[in-house]
């Protein structure tokens, strides 16, 4: 059951919405159902205790200390570094069911809670990513960040069957990663992956302009997952090409952690005027312990 209210925005004073988050909302991601039953004993996975009264504990597993401390390596290079992204892959392959896009979703949630942590959306927020596509029935989207193609895949099963999705993705070595499982999930023809940046001096705009459609007004959905200290310029860039469209959405992730405070305060300061934010509140990706906010913004036109 989701719940509404309104907070004042800190800047204007113009209301943004504000979503509180499910319960539950593990969205039938493990095998093993009773991990999401609140317990006061805690409960152990592969040798770790990765859940105490009800609250999943991602400082109990090691998979998540060793993210931690590859946190740098992690910023400069989006892999952990211990081979945690090439092995996802070859889990999905061994474990899912080709050609079925739900059990993919499903084994690589599976992987994450029970195997290695990982940077994905995860289930919890990619439940309010999903029911976001759902309402803006997009027909071109784009991602910024792909990682290991796990949003992309949750896009693709909640999009129209004629949408096509185009995911950005700075590092080549995610991108094949990415690209084996979505051959796996049998969506390949669905999205598109350009390895890039928005931002790497044109290159990645004019192939989206030349080769994928991008024109003024033929964008429908953004989903922003990246780096974040460039969610603002990155978000600038697609306004600069004219894209977007009154009705565009754009969902950002991350926004309250690791936290991207200026493109919460660019879009409160636009409230109403060019923007209307809804925020939803939820937890880091597979785990029930951090706090997380996905920033839910239709675009209303007008000046920037
Ligand atoms: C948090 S992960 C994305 C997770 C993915 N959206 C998911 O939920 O499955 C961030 C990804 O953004 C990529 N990235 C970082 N900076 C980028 C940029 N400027 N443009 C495109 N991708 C970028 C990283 O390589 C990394 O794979």
């Amino acid at each position: 059951m989701r719940t509404f209210a309104t907070e004042k925005s800190a800047t204007n004073g113009t209301p943004t919405e504000r979503h509180e988050p499910r319960s539950g909302g593990t969205d039938g991601a493990l095998d093993s159902p009773a991990l999401d039953q609140p317990t006061s004993a805690p409960r152990h996975q592969f040798g770790v205790i990765v859940e105490i009264g009800g609250r999943r504990m991602p400082f109990m597993r090691w998979s998540f200390i060793r993210l931690l401390l590859s946190m740098r390596r992690l910023m400069r290079v989006w892999q952990v570094g211990d081979g945690r992204e090439e092995r996802l892959a070859d889990y999905v392959l061994q474990n899912a069911r080709q050609g079925d896009l739900d059990d993919v979703i499903r084994v690589v949630d599976e992987y994450c809670y029970q195997r290695s942590f990982m940077i994905n959306v995860g289930d919890e927020k990619g439940a309010i990513l999903d029911e976001a596509v759902r309402r803006a029935r997009p027909s071109q989207l784009l991602e910024l960040g792909t990682y290991c193609g796990y949003s992309a895949l949750r896009m693709c099963r909640a999009m129209p069957d004629r949408a096509q999705l185009v995911s950005i993705e700075f590092n080549p070595a995610n991108a094949v990663i990415a690209r084996r499982i979505w051959e796996h999930a049998g969506i390949s023809d669905r999205v598109a992956l350009l390895v890039g940046t928005l931002g790497d001096g044109s290159r990645t705009i004019v192939t989206l302009e030349a080769e994928h459609g991008f024109a003024a007004g033929s964008l429908d959905f953004v989903f922003i997952d990246h780096d974040k200290n460039v969610y603002v310029s990155d978000l600038e860039l697609i306004l600069g090409r004219g894209w977007l469209h009154p009705g565009s959405v754009v969902v950002a992730d991350n926004v309250k952690f690791p936290g991207a405070p200026e493109y919460r305060a660019y879009l409160e300061k636009r409230q109403g005027r060019s923007w209307r934010t809804v925020e939803h509140d939820a937890h880091l990706e597979y785990q029930s312990l951090l706090k997380d906010l996905v920033l839910e913004s239709e675009y209303l036109g007008g000046p920037a």
